[in-house]
């Protein structure tokens, strides 16, 4: 059986870009700062994107480019010893459905503040209205629920379309669409009076406010944020020809993937601290904010329609970049038909997603570890599976694949061997030694 690969370069970079560009740009990277105090932790999560998840998109990228092949399977053909290596494949999975169940009804939040602003809910001066609509939606399983369906549902009928009719076709549209929009904001809250605030909140580190969980939370959301850690990048790079390079699709999704997080830190803190909203307020930091903003603004109910459909859409990309995974799994290694891998995967999420759905209500005093299911979820994926999924990542391309890996994700056209030698190491150690490093020593301080 021939393998689906992507149209060509751009629709390639387009489509890891809506893969890494979604919910945990604009509604997780705002709330965690914000929880985290600002500043220091900024900083840490910008070195660690470059310093740790550059290397690991290179290292996911290659992985999935040479073996051609799902998250389990890659490992499997790579190497020898099939039992060790199929554990990140495994580990891979877990996050995946995890992941998925969570995120599919946070993008229902998404959903439900569109419906929200297209009755025009966000078109009256009434603060305390707006900002009790989101404890109405936690409030009730029923209208969470009814989202939540209608996100999977989407999210499988993108995936049943196949890669080049679903996948590409819905990024190339609508992802310079959501960055213009989050630009338009950006020039219209310059003029608020907490801009300068919410720069400095954002910009100048204050490390006393770094706490351990607060280190492993940056370094996980380096990870989720980029897509990293549980082969969504690297079942994507196992739709790309041979011969496409890598460096520079990795280098672009970071950048842009980067860029939209602060531009959308910059708006959200300066409508925090213009409106004296509280800046530590957790998953639902988004949904109280920006609908102030869009009520005081002229011209706000198209911005608030055009806002929250346009993050509906960046969420639903990266649904499917996720539910991907577990369906080129079933798929290749299961063998069962891409309908069947699909319906039968994304039921299983959904029923996860429930438990979700019932963390903000009637399971809200059910806790594990302290947490509810819903942190449960996102805490176990992103604070520990992903760097994990990475650690093995990194480790396996940068000791068992050695040189010639690194050498494949540089390409060959630098005009001087001696830089192209210099980056080829410095590649090589990043993964061999620093991002390993980096994520170890994050994990052994949480532990110790
Ligand atoms: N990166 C996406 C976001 O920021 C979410 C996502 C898609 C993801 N695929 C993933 C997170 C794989 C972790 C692993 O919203």
């Amino acid at each position: 059986m021939s393998r689906a690969h992507w149209s060509g370069r751009l629709a390639f970079v387009l489509a890891a870009a809506g893969s890494a560009i979604g919910l945990g740009n604009i509604w997780k990277f705002p709330y965690i700062t914000g929880v985290n105090g600002g500043g220091a932790f900024v900083l840490i999560y910008l070195a660690c994107i470059f310093a740790v998840g550059l290397p690991i998109f290179l290292a996911e990228l290659y992985v999935g480019q040479v073996s051609q092949k799902d998250v389990v399977s890659s490992f499997e053909k790579l190497h020898k010893d099939k039992t060790l290596w199929r554990l990140p494949g495994w580990l891979g999975l877990t996050s995946a459905i995890l992941i998925l169940s969570f995120y599919s009804v946070v993008g229902g939040w998404v959903f439900d503040f569109e419906y929200r602003s297209l009755i025009g809910e966000f078109s009256t001066p009434n603060e305390a209205f707006i900002k009790g609509r989101l404890g109405e939606l936690f409030a009730s399983p029923l209208r969470q629920l009814l989202w939540h369906s209608i996100f999977i549902l989407l999210t499988i009928g993108i995936v049943l379309g196949g890669v080049k009719n679903g996948l590409e076709r819905w990024s190339k549209i609508l992802m310079p669409l959501l960055l213009v929009l989050l630009t338009i904001l950006l020039v219209k809250v310059f003029s608020l009076s907490g801009f300068q605030k919410a720069l400095s909140f954002l910009f100048s580190p204050d490390t006393s406010k770094l706490t351990v969980d607060g280190l492993l939370e940056a370094i996980g959301h380096s990870f989720f944020t980029l897509s990293l850690g549980m082969g969504a990048i690297l079942t994507y790079g196992s739709y790309l020809s041979q011969k496409e390079s890598l460096w520079k699709t990795a280098i672009t999704v970071a950048f842009l993937d980067t860029l939209i997080a602060l531009v959308a830190g910059i708006v959200i803190f300066s409508i925090v601290f213009t409106y004296n909203l509280e800046p530590g307020a957790g998953p639902g930091l988004i949904f109280s904010t920006l609908p102030v903003l869009f009520s005081k603004m002229t011209g706000g109910f198209l911005f608030s329609t055009a806002f929250f459909l346009l993050v509906s859409f960046a969420a639903l990309t990266s649904a499917v970049s996720i539910l991907e995974v577990v369906v080129a799994y079933c798929e290749e290694k299961r063998g069962l038909p891409r309908k069947k891998s699909t319906l039968i995967s994304g039921a299983l999420i959904y029923l996860l997603g429930l438990l979700t759905v019932f963390s903000t209500n009637i399971m809200s005093e059910v806790k594990i570890l302290g947490m509810t299911f819903f942190d449960l979820f996102d805490k176990l994926t992103s604070s520990y599976f992903l760097p994990l999924g990475g650690l093995f990542i990194s480790l396996f391309v940068g000791w068992i694949i050695g040189p010639q890996a690194v050498t494949r994700m540089l390409g060959t056209s630098y005009s001087s061997p001696a830089i192209s030698q210099k980056l080829e190491g410095l590649l090589l150690w990043s993964l061999r030694l620093f991002a390993p490093a980096a994520v170890i020593a994050i994990l052994l301080q949480k532990i110790l």
